[in-house]
C-alpha cells in the first residue's frame, strides 16, 4: 500500500483534525453547513428543497420520531444533529472527531441535543446504547470499516435502526482505474481507502446486523457533484494566499501544511467530479436493523 495511504490509516485521528481544520471553513464557504449530498428527485429542484426532503426521508427511515436516544456519527457542524433534535422529543448526540468542525456544532443549542469529541473507532466506549444512529458521508475516513461496524453494532439497542450513506468505490474495478481517478482524491482528502458495497454487505453480516435497504445513489445526487466543481471553478477565479489563511481554523496550528491542505482541495474536486462520471465511485445508501 502507497505510504500515505498507511499514514492516513495508522494516524487516523490526527490525520482528520488536522484536516478539517484546514479544510472545514472552505468547505462550508462552498457549500454549505451540509458536508453530504442531498438527493434530486427532480435534477432542476431547488438545492435547499432537496436536502429538506433528503433529511425527512433519512429521519423517517430511521424512526426518530419515537426514538429515546439518537446518535450522529461524524456529525461535522451538526446541521443534520440539530434537524434530528427538532423531530424527536428524545435525547440526541452528535460525536466527531475534528475539534475545528465541533465548534461550529455546538452554535446549535436544544435542551435535547448534545456534541462530543469522540472517535467512532471507539464508539462503543461511550457506554450508551441508541435507539437510531445515522452515519453520512465520513466511512471513507475510517481506518477499518468492518472494525467500525461492530463496534457501532454494539452501541445499537435491539430493534435500533442504522443509515450509513457510503462513498464506496464500485465492485470489480482494476488497479489502473483506482490509481489513476481514486488514489489522487483519497491522497487530497487523507481517505485511506475505500470499501465495495460488496464488503459492506459482509460487514454488516458480521456485525450482526440485517440489512433492510441498499440503494445506490449515484444518478440522484449528480446535481451535487456538478455543484462541488462549480464552486471548485468559482473558487480557483477568486482564489488568494490570505482568504486561505482566513479560513484555517486558529485552534491549531497547521502553517504551511494548512494552505498545502487548501490548494490540494481544487484537485480533490477534479477527481472527484471524474470518479462519478466514470461510475467509479458509488453513492451508496445503506439501512440496518439490529435484530
Ligand atoms: C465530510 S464530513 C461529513 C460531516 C457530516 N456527516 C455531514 O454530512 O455534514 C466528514 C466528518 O467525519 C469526521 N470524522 C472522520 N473520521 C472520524 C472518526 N473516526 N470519528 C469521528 N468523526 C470522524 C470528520 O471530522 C468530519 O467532520
Amino acid at each position: 500500500m502507497d505510504q500515505d495511504f498507511v499514514w492516513f490509516r495508522d494516524h487516523h485521528a490526527e490525520n482528520m483534525e488536522r484536516m478539517f481544520a484546514a479544510v472545514g471553513d472552505l468547505y462550508a464557504e462552498q457549500w454549505g453547513d451540509f458536508f453530504h449530498f442531498a438527493i434530486y428527485e427532480d435534477p432542476a429542484e431547488d438545492r435547499d428543497a432537496a436536502f429538506a426532503h433528503t433529511h425527512r426521508r433519512y429521519a423517517d427511515a430511521l424512526r426518530v420520531a419515537e426514538a429515546a436516544k439518537v446518535l450522529e456519527l461524524a456529525c461535522g457542524r451538526g446541521g443534520f444533529t440539530d434537524f434530528l433534535a427538532a423531530n424527536t422529543q428524545g435525547d440526541v448526540l452528535g460525536i466527531d472527531i475534528s475539534r475545528a468542525q465541533l465548534s461550529h456544532a455546538m452554535r446549535h443549542r436544544r435542551p435535547n441535543l448534545r456534541f462530543r469529541h469522540h472517535d467512532i473507532m471507539r464508539v462503543d466506549e461511550l457506554g450508551e446504547t441508541f435507539d437510531a444512529v445515522a452515519f453520512m458521508d465520513a466511512d471513507c475516513y475510517l481506518p477499518d470499516k468492518g472494525a467500525a461496524l461492530g463496534s457501532i453494532a454494539r452501541v445499537m439497542a435491539s430493534g435500533a435502526r442504522f443509515l450509513l450513506i457510503a462513498w464506496c468505490k464500485r465492485d470489480g474495478l482494476s488497479g489502473l482505474q483506482e490509481e489513476l481517478v481514486l488514489h489522487p482524491f483519497m491522497r487530497f482528502w487523507g481517505v485511506p481507502g475505500l470499501e465495495t458495497p460488496t464488503a459492506y454487505r459482509r460487514h454488516f453480516q458480521q456485525a450482526g446486523l440485517r440489512l433492510v435497504e441498499e440503494q445506490d445513489l449515484n444518478d440522484k445526487v449528480r446535481p451535487n457533484w456538478d455543484f462541488g466543481y462549480q464552486q471548485a471553478i468559482e473558487g480557483v477565479r477568486t482564489v488568494s494566499m490570505a482568504r486561505a489563511a482566513q479560513l484555517l481554523w486558529k485552534g491549531l496550528p497547521l502553517g504551511a501544511e494548512g494552505i498545502r491542505l487548501i490548494k490540494e482541495q481544487f484537485h480533490a474536486a477534479l477527481y472527484i467530479k471524474a470518479a462519478f462520471d466514470a461510475g467509479l465511485l458509488r453513492y451508496t445508501y445503506f439501512l440496518a436493523e439490529k435484530p
